[in-house]
């Protein structure tokens, strides 16, 4: 298969462990023989010093050209005065809303291996495997009225909390038939006993649930849902919540995980069918890490690479419908931990921790 896909590595960590995404990636091409052209672009921070956008029109370009997305993380404390007209942060938020990106799939698993890496008791983590399907275009995030002025009182600010039915159905199906073909349950997230847009969103995802009769959907409040996710957290198979919900409990459920570092995600428009891939005739959807840009310890070439290269596997999957080529990129991350390799954020006391670069060229040669 011939296939285009955009890099844009962003700020901090993010072009470190990108780049070990794209060599996962030409690791791939060259065992299962597909010729992948990557272009790369600007996004973020560093797309507004040296082109004055967080989302400048050649990156968009080079986008809307390609059949998927690879993006790293964008934001460090350079570009975080709050007065700020614009941020890095606007870059990916601009691309999830141009490219109509509704749909964030952010899986949790649990490595074995890394059950210690975890700060929470390893008999709760046994056989966890959920997947948060965050609504991300709508919500907070974008609503208006969104912004702050001042009164003879002092500072005000407003954001908007809004959804449509239209928008809640549309997340609320993927997450009935992702849950079709996985465990058959699916956990709606909401404050219903607060907010009308979480009256609205149970009232339409009891509607839906009506197609779906071999799942079982079940409604929790976000509040407990947290408290569930980090104390219960093998009754979930899917969730289903909206923008900033699933921003903040797919950070949490990272614990699970045993870092941050291990953790990708998939925006896209639509769930293909497997195997049928999302390349033709729409917008490419993106895959990136749900780590941030981590300016801490940017540049030492310490970050973990595996989110990154998880994401790349989820390109081939829901982007590409390459399947195969998808688990074995998974399976080689999944070698490399039952080897004991480790990065420094799962890395045990004691225990030898590979740089970034290292753990890249190993999960490349597995594939070899
Ligand atoms: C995420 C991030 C983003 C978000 C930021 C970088 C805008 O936290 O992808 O979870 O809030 O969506
Ligand atoms: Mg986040």
């Amino acid at each position: 298969m011939q296939a285009r896909i955009a890099v844009l590595g962003g700020d901090g960590v993010g072009p470190e462990v990108t780049a070990e995404a794209v060599k996962t990636l030409g690791a791939v091409a060259d065992r299962f023989g597909h010729g992948f052209e990557f272009r790369s672009g600007s996004v973020g921070g560093r797309a507004m010093d040296e082109l004055g956008s967080p989302l400048p029109d050649e990156t968009m370009e080079i986008v809307l050209g390609s059949d998927a997305v690879l993006l790293g993380a964008v934001g460090g404390p350079k570009w975080d005065d709050p007065a700020a007209e614009s941020r890095p942060e606007d870059g990916v938020l601009g691309l999830r809303k141009a490219l109509g990106l509704f749909a964030n799939l952010r899986p949790v698993k649990v490595y074995p291996q890394l059950i210690h890496s975890s700060p929470l008791r390893p008999e709760r983590l046994k056989g966890v495997d959920f997947i948060i399907i965050r609504e991300l275009t709508g919500g907070l995030y974008f609503g208006e009225p969104k912004r702050r002025w001042n009164t003879c009182e002092g500072r005000r600010a407003v954001d908007t909390l809004e959804y449509t039915e239209q928008e809640i159905e549309r997340v609320v199906r993927v997450g009935f038939e992702l849950a079709g073909v996985r465990g058959k349950r699916l956990h709606s997230l909401d404050k219903m006993n607060v907010m009308q847009t979480s009256r609205l969103w149970r009232e339409v995802a009891s509607e839906v649930a009506e197609e779906y009769p071999e799942v079982e959907l079940v409604h929790m409040l976000a509040d407990n849902a947290a408290m569930q996710i980090v104390t219960n957290p093998d009754v979930f198979d899917v969730i289903v919540t909206e923008n900033t919900f699933g921003d903040i409990l797919s950070d949490e459920a990272a614990v699970i995980g045993g870092s941050m570092g291990m953790l990708p995600s998939a925006s896209l428009t639509s769930v293909p069918s497997m195997g049928s891939g999302l390349r033709r005739g729409g917008k490419p959807a993106l895959y990136e890490p749900i780590h941030g840009s981590a300016p801490d310890i940017a540049g030492q070439g310490v970050a973990n690479p595996v989110a990154s290269i998880l994401s790349a596997a989820m390109l081939l999957r829901w982007s590409l419908g390459l399947q195969r080529e998808a688990d074995a990129v998974e399976d080689a991350v999944e070698g490399v931990l039952a080897e004991g390799y480790r990065t420094r954020d799962i890395a045990s006391p004691g225990e030898e921790a590979l740089g970034t670069r290292e753990m890249g060229d190993l999960i490349a040669s597995r594939l070899g």
